[in-house]
């Protein structure tokens, strides 16, 4: 089978699409024949930087990068019983550890996958897993009905579902993108957008419930400042967050909180439900075909990606 492998850290050119064995589920994965990959931020940077790559994938060379699958069941270990041969499954795999679903063909824990709905197709439900899981796990038990909610970047992978749920919960959603996407935000829900070019967010909002923040510094420090007492801001881009913004927090009796995204089946069975109900739908913005991963990762890190990016696989033999 086709795969694309890195042997070390640097640009898009360490991403080589390499022939390798076809993998070996155990008794509690299942091999899905992929069909669709979405790409995040993560995974540019897990190729760009030795340190991340070795925290995640340790002292295993070539790695494949990749987590985020849809495709079909063509083989179960003996222990799954939620799954069978030709099932359509889709999920966020093994994260944070060495997901290897840049290949034609991936095993997966069956604990970390839910059957794609019928009305559903492989890109839109390969778009539906490291971004909708890491909104609703920040999100989730953290809002309720009638907050006010500060959602940055409500244009991206993760601020595009963001809005869609909280709306669901029934916040209140202010969103922060450039002009180009207000049109996008306002349609996804947001009660209002805020462009960020031409005005500085922390001027014109105040007394939020809660924050997602996408990008730490100065603007995890004015999220705090917008954020009223008993409220929380969660810095998503790294596990690291200034003392400044813990000590303002605690000033006024806010919270700064940490959420890492964690592969879970259970609530990609709830991602499955809304996208089947239509409370979330995917906007991708870009596909790419499984030979032009590179341009998939640059458009990635050009930090203007509207939405998803969806890689397509085209797998012609085993
Ligand atoms: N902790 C976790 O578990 C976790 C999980 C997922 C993601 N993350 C991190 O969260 C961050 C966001 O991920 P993502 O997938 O949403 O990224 P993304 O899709 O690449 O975000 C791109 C969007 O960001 C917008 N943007 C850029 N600069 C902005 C600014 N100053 N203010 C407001 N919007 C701005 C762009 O809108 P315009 O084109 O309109 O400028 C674009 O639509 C990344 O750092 C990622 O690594 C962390």
């Amino acid at each position: 089978m086709k795969t694309i492998q890195i042997t070390q850290s640097g640009g898009v050119d360490q991403l080589q699409i390499t022939e390798t064995e076809l993998p070996t589920p155990q008794a509690n994965e299942v091999l899905v024949g992929v069909q669709a990959i979405s790409v995040n931020p993560v995974d540019f940077k897990v190729r760009q930087h030795e340190n991340l790559l070795s925290l995640i994938y340790g002292p295993q060379r070539p790695a494949i990068l990749g987590w985020d699958i849809a495709g079909t069941v063509v083989a179960v270990g003996k222990a799954v019983t939620q799954f069978q041969v030709n099932d359509r499954v889709f999920g966020m795999v093994n994260f944070p550890g060495a997901g290897n679903a840049y290949a034609e063909y991936v095993v997966a824990p069956a604990d970390q996958l839910a059957h794609v709905p019928e009305s559903i197709d492989f890109n839109a439900a390969a778009a539906t897993t490291l971004a909708a899981l890491t909104a609703l796990q920040a999100l989730e038990g953290r809002i309720n009905s009638g907050d006010r909610v500060l959602i940055h970047a409500g244009s991206g992978g993760v601020g595009h579902f963001a809005i869609q749920m909280a709306k669901a919960m029934g916040a209140d959603v202010i969103t922060t993108a450039s002009a180009k996407n207000k049109d996008l935000v306002l349609a996804l829900g947001a009660d209002e957008h805020i462009d960020y070019r031409s005005q500085q967010f922390e001027t014109v909002v105040s007394d939020v419930d809660f924050v997602l923040d996408m990008f730490n510094g100065e603007i995890l420090l004015n999220s705090v400042k917008v954020t009223k007492t008993g409220g929380t801001a969660i810095p998503l881009p790294t596990p690291e967050f200034s003392d400044v913004a813990l000590e303002l927090a605690q000033a006024k009796k806010a919270s700064v909180a940490q959420s890492m995204v964690q592969s879970n089946g259970q609530d990609m069975q709830r991602l499955g439900e809304m996208l089947a109900s239509g409370t979330v739908k995917p906007h991708v913005s870009a596909t790419f075909p499984f030979e032009d991963m590179d341009q998939a990762h640059l458009q990635l890190e050009s930090g203007r990606t509207v939405g998803k990016v969806v890689v397509t696989v085209n797998k012609d033999s085993k």
